[in-house]
C-alpha cells in the first residue's frame, strides 16, 4: 500500500522494527535505548509520518543489534503507544505491543540529589516502581520521590 505521499524507507532483512512511537519522540527512544549511532550498525529513523492509528508518528529500523524483549519494553516509558517487530530475513517473526515493565532498573537517575542511588561513595543502582501507567509515574524503591515522563527525559539527557 505504497501511495506516492509516502516517504520510503527500505524493509530491513533482520533486526527490530519499532513502530508507532509518538511523532518526534524517535530520538528519545534511541537514547533510551543506549544507541548513539557511533556504534556501526545500521539506523533508519522516520519522523512524523502519516498514521492512519496516530495522525502521525516515528519509526526506528535498527539492524544488527540484539535488544531483548527486557530491554524493548522500556521503550514504553516514552514511546506507550510503539509495537515492536521482530525481522528475519525479510519476515516479521514477532510482534509486540510494549509494557511499561513493573520495575525498572539502572536506566533512570534519580532527581533526588541525597538519594542513596547517588552517592559518591558507594553508589547503588537505581530502582524504580510504577505506581502509575497514565499519566506515568514511577517512584523509586530507595527515597520514594516520584518520577514524572519529564524526569524520565532530563535524566536521559533529551528534553
Ligand atoms: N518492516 C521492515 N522490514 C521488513 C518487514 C517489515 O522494515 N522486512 C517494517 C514495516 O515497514 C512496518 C513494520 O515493520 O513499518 C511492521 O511490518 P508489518 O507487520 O508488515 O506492517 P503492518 O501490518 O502495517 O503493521 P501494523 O499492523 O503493526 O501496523
Ligand atoms: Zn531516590
Amino acid at each position: 500500500m505504497s501511495s506516492k505521499k509516502e516517504l520510503i524507507i527500505s524493509k530491513i532483512r533482520d533486526g527490530v522494527v519499532i513502530d508507532h512511537i509518538p511523532a518526534g519522540r524517535a530520538l528519545v527512544v534511541l537514547r533510551l535505548l543506549g544507541i548513539s549511532g557511533r556504534e556501526g550498525f545500521r539506523v533508519a529513523l522516520v519522523m512524523n509520518v502519516e498514521s492512519r492509528k496516530l495522525g502521525t508518528k516515528d519509526i526506528v529500523k535498527i539492524e544488527g543489534r540484539e535488544l531483548t524483549k527486557d530491554e524493548l519494553n522500556l521503550v514504553a516509558l516514552v514511546a506507550p503507544t510503539a509495537t515492536v517487530n521482530i525481522i528475519r530475513d525479510y519476515d516479521v517473526i514477532s510482534k509486540f505491543k510494549v509494557v511499561v515493565p513493573e520495575v525498572i532498573e539502572g536506566l533512570i537517575k534519580c532527581k533526588n540529589p541525597r538519594c542513596i542511588t547517588n552517592q559518591q561513595r558507594e553508589p547503588i543502582r537505581s530502582r524504580f516502581r510504577v505506581v502509575s501507567r497514565d499519566p506515568l509515574k514511577i517512584v523509586c524503591e530507595y527515597c520514594g520521590t516520584i518520577h514524572e515522563l519529564n524526569d524520565i527525559e532530563k535524566s536521559l539527557g533529551v528534553s
